[in-house]
């Protein structure tokens, strides 16, 4: 969703700030812009609907616009259309104050009246505007920029990231952050603000991620932060590890083809570091023996890809912990009064810790008494840092907005945990175990071992991508994979797709089911595969198209009844979707190529959705 950069130094700012909005890309935007202050032509605005290049056109390459200091912004549009007026840095009426906000304010409406009432004129519809306004209400009643913004942020309701810059204070941006991320980056000589790391990694690892309620004044040569009463603090500093490369495409067509291709290596090192001498280790979290006996209830709480993670580890989780796990969408959570006390363990799934509903539906199970877990990629994100562990999942940047590799290394990581929480209730042979956690560190290789010949996904791509519909079916744990198969699909070709439990097709479904319709069914899990091919014989009877999943030892039987498989290696039963979900990803992938969409950036979606 919306980003924010800002710098502050001895360069012309403009194109930095250019190149900062292009590293946020992926996050999903309508339209963008940026506000630049320079000795000679004081502040200096330039905005524009669509991607980021009519921003670079307009400004010629940020040419226009001189100045060492500035913000700018990609706007995902809530309050008011996507247009020109509509986009960031809002301006206030004197023009002295431009503004980048992400986040929604809930009690704009209530404030625009009041500073129309005083005579206030607003250009756009949206609720970031009034921010603007309000400032410069406070700052000609005090005179002084911090203490307005402090005025300011005691009225405001609601979540924002702020990056304020005014014409005024030639060399200062002043950044206030509450419910939505934001990063101040020290370089030499010059400072950073950002919502998302992948902006400032080209200049700095050297960053603090501000806390709710705190303001920050940055110069060229020094970062000061303050509580919401104006108090210095004296923060912590993080170094962020990232790779720059990582979040470049590096020859790829495309990021999400990067990112499936990374997923041996991104799971390898979630798994590697924590398993030493035949045993899960997990330093990482603080949960004890006395604890985890206690647990009564296990939630996992998430959305999207997240969710879907979540239905996978519930199948596996309660074969190795015989512990009830309920998976909630986090948007339901929240509102559902769940049943959680101290002996109820939640573990929050979150690649980018920054999910608004995730993070509601973490307080909410905090405040309830709950024990929490986060599981999270971006270190240092919200979700991670209030949760009461973190396990991160170390799979690096991912930058498409369908997730791959941020979705498997959940799985692996939830598997550890799964394994940890076994181990320390006894609740699974010993056996067992070793055969679970010998097959997780084999893992990368078996997924390397598919990727080396995918070529028969991309194959089958091509012949079935003009399809309107499409469904997915599969039972336990192929049933899980394939919701997740299912999501990828619709997200970047928008083809009409469904998964569904195989047992419940004759319950409603099946009477979707025409000469040609295609039907992906997915049959990896052993134990149930007889079952699955008895529903693969009820669609062809039906007349549907199948290309089913399945392993290579099962391949052949598929084959039988199947119009084209798929196979992938075998591993222990309750890691198969780790591994079946590449194939799905990668048709997915080839399908959405195939019929021209915009695979990385998939209209109407954001990367990390930050609004309810
Ligand atoms: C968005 C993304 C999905 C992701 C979901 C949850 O919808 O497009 O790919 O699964 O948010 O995101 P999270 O960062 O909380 O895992």
């Amino acid at each position: 969703m919306c980003g924010i950069i800002g710098f502050v130094g001895r360069q012309e700012a403009a194109p930095i700030l250019l190149d900062g909005l292009a590293q946020m890309e992926y996050r999903g935007y309508d339209s963008a812009g940026i506000a630049v202050r320079g000795p000679e032509k004081g502040l200096q605005v330039m905005k524009s609907k669509g991607r980021l290049q009519a921003l670079s056109d307009l400004t010629h390459q940020g040419a226009d616009l001189t100045g060492p200091l500035g913000i700018g912004h990609t706007r995902w549009a809530t309050h008011g259309e996507p247009n020109d007026v509509n986009a960031h840095p809002h301006v206030s009426e004197n023009g002295k104050i431009a503004l980048v906000h992400n986040g929604i304010i809930e009690n704009y409406l209530e404030i625009k009246e009041q500073l129309m009432n005083h005579g206030v004129t607003f250009t756009s519809d949206t609720d970031s505007e009034v921010v603007a306004q309000l400032l410069e209400y406070h700052y000609n009643e005090c005179g002084s920029m911090t203490e307005a913004v402090g005025r300011c942020l005691r009225r405001i309701e609601g979540a924002y990231a702020l990056g304020i810059i005014c014409a005024d204070y030639p060399n200062a941006i002043i950044a206030a952050r509450k419910d939505a991320p934001l990063i101040l980056g020290f370089g030499e000589n010059e400072n950073f603000i950002a919502s998302d790391v992948t902006a400032i990694l080209k200049h700095t690892r050297d960053v603090i991620y501000m806390n709710d309620g705190e303001i920050a004044v940055l110069t060229a040569d020094s970062i000061d932060v303050f509580d919401d009463e104006l108090t210095p603090l004296n923060r912590e500093h993080s170094y962020v590890d990232w790779d720059a490369e990582a979040a470049e495409k590096g020859g790829y067509p495309h990021f999400m083809f990067k990112e499936i291709l990374e997923q041996p290596e991104a799971i390898r090192k979630t798994v590697s570091p924590r398993v030493r001498g035949g045993r899960v280790v997990l330093d990482d979290i603080a949960l004890t023996a006395d604890y985890a006996r206690r647990i009564s209830r296990i939630y996992m709480i998430a959305c999207g890809s997240a969710y879907y993670a979540g239905m996978v580890e519930k199948y596996v989780w309660e074969t190795l912990l015989r512990r009830p796990v309920e998976v909630v969408l986090a948007s339901e959570f929240r509102y559902c009064q769940p049943l959680v006390d101290e002996n109820t363990f939640v573990i929050a799934i979150s690649q980018s810790g920054e999910t608004l509903d995730t993070m509601a539906a973490l307080r909410e199970a905090k405040r309830l008494g709950g024990r929490t877990l986060a599981v999270c990629n971006v270190v240092g994100s919200s979700i991670a840092r209030e949760a009461d562990d973190v396990l991160y999942t170390w799979a690096g940047p991912e930058i498409a907005v369908a997730t791959s590799k941020g979705y498997s290394t959940q799985l692996a990581a939830l598997d550890l945990v799964g394994l940890y929480l076994a181990d320390l209730l006894g609740t699974v042979e010993k056996a067992e175990y070793d055969a679970i956690l010998t097959e997780l560190q084999a893992l990368p290789d078996k997924m390397q071992q598919y990727l080396e010949h995918y070529e028969e996904t991309q194959y089958y791509a091509s012949r079935y991508f003009n399809h309107n519909s499409i469904f997915f079916i599969g039972r336990n744990l192929d049933f899980a994979m394939g919701l997740e198969g299912s999501l990828k699909l619709k997200e970047i070709s928008y083809i009409h797709s469904e998964a569904y439990a195989s047992g419940e097709l004759k319950h409603g479904t099946i009477s979707l089911i025409e000469p040609g319709t295609l039907v992906v069914a997915l049959g990896t899990h052993a134990p149930l595969f007889d079952k699955a091919m008895s529903n693969v014989v009820e669609v062809k009877a039906r007349g549907a198209t199948v290309l089913a999943v399945t392993t290579d030892s099962l391949r052949e039987s598929m084959e039988k009844t199947a119009d084209a498989v798929i196979s992938i290696p075998e591993t222990h039963q309750l890691l198969q979707p780790s591994l079946g979900i590449v194939p799905l990803q990668l048709f997915a992938y080839y399908v959405a190529l195939q019929r021209g969409c915009d695979i990385d950036k998939p209209r109407n979606l954001a990367k990390s959705v930050t609004v309810e």
